[in-house]
Formats: C-alpha cells, sequence, structure tokens
C-alpha cells in the first residue's frame, strides 16, 4: 500500500504513521524525521536543514526530492510506504507523481487529517523527542515511563526547537500558504480521503483500517506482513 498522510504540524501524522507502519509492514518515511537525523549526524544536509527548520520554514525543495527519491528507491519500499511531511509544496507533488509514474507506482491514498487549532497547539506544546534516537512523547498524552527520560534508550527528553511558542505561528502560516493547496491537487485526482486528526490514535487508526479494507487495499498489504 502506498499512503501519503497529509495534514498541519501536530495533527499526528507520524504517531499514527509510525502504528500503520507495524501494521502493514511497511516503511514510515518522514523527512522531518530524516532531516532531524541529519542533524544529529551533522551530515551536510542537516547543517544546510538546519536553519530553516529552527525558523519553521520549509527546507528547499532540491533538498527534499533527492532525500526522497532515493529513500523510495530502496529495497523495503517496494512493498509500499506511508510519505509523512511529503510532499509539501505543489512542487514536490508534482515531482512525486512523476517519480511514481516511472517507477509504475501509484499512490493509493492521500489522507487529509483535518485538525482543530486548540487540538494542534496542545499537542505541539506538549511534545518532547529524545534527544539521541528521536523517540516522541508527550506530556500528558503519552506519558514516559520515568519523567524527562527515554522508554526507549534511557537518554533526556528535549523540546523541539520548532515546538516553541514562537515558531508554531510560523510552521502554520507556512502550511497554511505552501502545503494546503494540496487538498486541492489531490481533490481533483480523486485519491484524497478527509479524516479527523483531533481523534485519539486507535479510534483513528481502526477507521483507517476499516477504510483500507473498504477499498480492498488490505489484501496485498497483509500479504506483506
Ligand atoms: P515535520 O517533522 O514533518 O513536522 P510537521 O509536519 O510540522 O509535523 P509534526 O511532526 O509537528 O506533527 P505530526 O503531525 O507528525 O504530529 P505527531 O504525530 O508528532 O517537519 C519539521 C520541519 O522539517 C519542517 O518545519 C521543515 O522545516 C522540514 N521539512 C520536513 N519535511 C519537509 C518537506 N517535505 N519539505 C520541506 N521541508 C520539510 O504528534 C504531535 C504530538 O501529539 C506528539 O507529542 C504525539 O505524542 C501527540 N499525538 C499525536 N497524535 C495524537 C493523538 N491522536 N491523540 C493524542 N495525542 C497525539
Amino acid at each position: 500500500m502506498r499512503l501519503v498522510l497529509l495534514g498541519p504540524p501536530g495533527a499526528g501524522k507520524g504517531t499514527q504513521a509510525q502504528v500503520l507502519s507495524k501494521d502493514l509492514s511497511i516503511p514510515h518515511v518522514s523527512t522531518g524525521d530524516m532531516l532531524r537525523e541529519a542533524l544529529r549526524q551533522t551530515s551536510p544536509l542537516g547543517l544546510e536543514a538546519k536553519g530553516y527548520m529552527e525558523k519553521g520554514k520549509l527546507v528547499p525543495d532540491t533538498l527534499v526530492i533527492a532525500l526522497v527519491k532515493e529513500r523510495l528507491l530502496k529495497e523495503d519500499a517496494a512493498k509500499g510506504f506511508i510519505l509523512d511531511g511529503f510532499p509539501r509544496t505543489p512542487e514536490q507533488a508534482r515531482v512525486l507523481d512523476h517519480t511514481l509514474e516511472e517507477l509504475k507506482i501509484p499512490l493509493d491514498l492521500v489522507l487529509y487529517f483535518e485538525t482543530s487549532l486548540p487540538v494542534i497547539t496542545r499537542r505541539l506544546s506538549g511534545r518532547r523527542i529524545c534527544g539521541k534516537c528521536g523517540k516522541n512523547f508527550h506530556l500528558v498524552n503519552f506519558k514516559p515511563k520515568v519523567d524527562g527520560v527515554c522508554d526507549a534508550c534511557g537518554s533526556a527528553l528535549v523540546q523541539r526547537p520548532d515546538d516553541r511558542e514562537e515558531t508554531i505561528g510560523k510552521r502554520l502560516k507556512v502550511y497554511n500558504e505552501e502545503t494546503t493547496p494540496l487538498i486541492d491537487y489531490y481533490g481533483k485526482k480523486g485519491n484524497l480521503v478527509r479524516v479527523s486528526g483531533d481523534l485519539e490514535v486507535r479510534p483513528l487508526n481502526t477507521q483507517l483500517m476499516e477504510l483500507f479494507k473498504k477499498k480492498g487495499l488490505l489484501r496485498g498489504a497483509l500479504a506483506n506482513s
């Protein structure tokens, strides 16, 4: 199954993608995670992306597109993938379409996570991530077993620099200006499905699995697992 998760910052795309990736045995491809990992490794890409990310701006299309193209050519993506945070501009969407056409692997669905502003704000301001392995937590919704400590690797939890109050507004503005045109773009193509990002993780996951079943997408996907 080939999915795109579209929606504002804090909609829960990354969290739901992790669950779906396990359920469907297909990789979760998050450009945000890949860029943060590049930053942790202080690679040239990470250093170039840093300034854009911390200011809540988009990293230039050329850099992100190259990253995704390389990732989709890896063997594990042959049986499907969940794109989270990509595409994010009309140019990225056009290049993705073109690449998938060339590979003869069209997208199955674009899931648009419609999410209300109070939910977005609560999720972003309460999010904490592990400074070492990047695992995601929330001060209220997904608390670590020990306050401030990562369950997975025991390192300290930190706030993402772009989750600070002053940057959240900037990210939402960038999302509204640069990414919302994709709702119309995929709506016209006929593969967009609106879901509620306000739902808790499990009820939304149940809805999505029912949707996949109804669309006949589960047969191939479960054969992968
Ligand atoms: P990225 O990491 O993609 O950030 P984002 O799109 O702003 O998305 P978020 O990670 O903030 O939110 P999410 O929807 O994944 O929510 P999550 O599941 O984590 O990008 C970061 C930056 O990288 C960009 O600003 C840009 O600079 C750059 N970048 C990335 N991709 C790019 C691209 N294609 N082009 C150019 N630049 C790019 O959840 C948030 C919190 O809520 C968590 O704490 C979680 O535990 C909690 N939570 C999640 N779901 C639920 C739920 N259902 N119920 C209760 N709590 C929940």
